[in-house]
């Protein structure tokens, strides 16, 4: 893992569309360079790599923070927890070839870490979910993550290839549930055919981890095959919004970079509405294909230098520009922006 932050030309440049409403809201540009060694660095062996380089086992996968401070990694079949110096103080393989459910050796398959959550509503809780053994989830302790303390329904996260974000957020009737939104990759579905591309899950009733189909967005497969590549989730008053990569529509071609929200406090998740990102350059070329989206406050250098308060929540998001003509393809080439978006105009997109 390596943490940096020297960024080169960053294009400050954004637009906001949906289906009616544009609006350009920053159009300035800055620059930032980092020197590499004023950050603490960690890099991490994966023994399961061996020696074929196409097996992508060395991937990382996810990390999060616990409010201690402590880091922790997912990756291919292992989870790390480091210190804040970012020095590993544990690590505990996420294979066990001996369980009932282990239909092959775990070192062919690969288990990707697909969620990495803390569990803010139990001390000391981390949620892991991997794609082998049914997507079933661990519930384990942040302070020794070789203990397992519970497992989940399985399905949870998606198998190998398939993007997976995933947050704590409230949600009927205020209770606490975890959302999860994974893309389609024809493996990741449920025995009767049932693929769950967004759903909500219980985190205090058993069984754990569970959604009642209320809680859930369905695809019926072989009906609908729609790839929405899920690159991020968060949570804003009320709402939960996942930011995707996907075709503009189901009859579309083109791909097109879309927040998609669900309402926290619904009945159920039909209230679903999405409007799409636009991410352009000074000389009107489009960025279409979002890779990255983080959502927090603007802080006080980034507000300065573009008119806001430190504590307006911006979502940032890495675009790239993609192979042939603009949306036409969703390979990513090497040209990359960031766009920073005011969730006050995001807001205003919405309604
Ligand atoms: C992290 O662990 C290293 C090695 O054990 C130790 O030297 C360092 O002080 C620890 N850092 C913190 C912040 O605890
Ligand atoms: C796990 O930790 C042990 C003890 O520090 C170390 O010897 C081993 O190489 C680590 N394994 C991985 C996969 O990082
Ligand atoms: C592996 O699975 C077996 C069977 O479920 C279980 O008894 C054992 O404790 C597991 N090992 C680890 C390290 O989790």
């Amino acid at each position: 893992m390596e943490s940096h932050r020297s960024h080169n030309s960053v294009l400050w440049i954004v637009v906001l569309t949906s289906s009616i409403i544009c609006v350009h809201l920053l159009t300035t540009s800055a620059e930032w360079l980092g020197d590499l060694s004023d950050y603490e660095l960690a890099s991490l062996d994966n023994p399961d790599i061996l020696d074929e380089p196409q097996r992508r086992a060395s991937k990382f996968n996810h990390f999060t923070m616990s409010d201690h401070g402590d880091v922790y990694v997912g990756a291919v079949n292992w989870l790390y927890r480091l210190n804040s110096s970012l020095k590993m103080i544990q690590n505990v393989s996420t294979c066990n070839d001996s369980r009932p459910d282990s239909a092959i050796p775990c070192h062919l398959t690969n288990n990707y870490n697909k969620i990495l959550v803390v569990d803010s509503t139990r001390p000391n809780s981390l949620i892991t979910c991997g794609g082998v053994y049914d997507g079933i989830c661990q519930l384990r302790q942040l302070q020794d993550i070789r203990n397992v303390m519970m497992e989940s329904y399985p399905y949870v996260g998606g198998f190998e290839d398939a993007s997976t974000v995933s947050l704590i957020a409230p949600g009927r009737g205020g209770n606490q549930m975890m959302y999860v939104a994974v893309t389609y990759t024809g493996k990741n579905v449920e025995p009767g055919g049932r693929f769950q591309a967004i759903s909500r899950k219980s985190i205090q009733n058993y069984p754990f981890l569970s959604a009642p189909e209320i809680d859930t967005i369905l695809f019926r497969v072989a009906t609908e095959v729609f790839v929405i590549n899920y690159v991020a989730a968060f949570d804003f008053k009320g709402f939960t919004y996942f930011v995707a990569l996907q075709k503009e529509d189901l009859n579309s071609a083109q791909f097109v970079s879309k927040i998609n929200r669900v309402c926290q406090d619904g009945p159920n998740l039909d209230a679903y509405t999405e409007i799409t990102l636009q991410c352009s350059g000074s000389d009107g070329s489009v960025y279409s294909l979002v890779q990255a989206a983080h959502f927090g406050p603007a802080g006080p250098d980034l507000a300065a230098s573009l008119g806001l308060h430190a504590d307006e929540q911006v979502l940032y998001a890495v675009f790239t520009r993609n192979q042939g003509a603009p949306g036409t393809s969703d390979v990513p080439i090497d040209h990359s922006a960031l766009c920073v978006y005011r969730m006050t105009d995001i807001l205003a997109a919405f309604r």
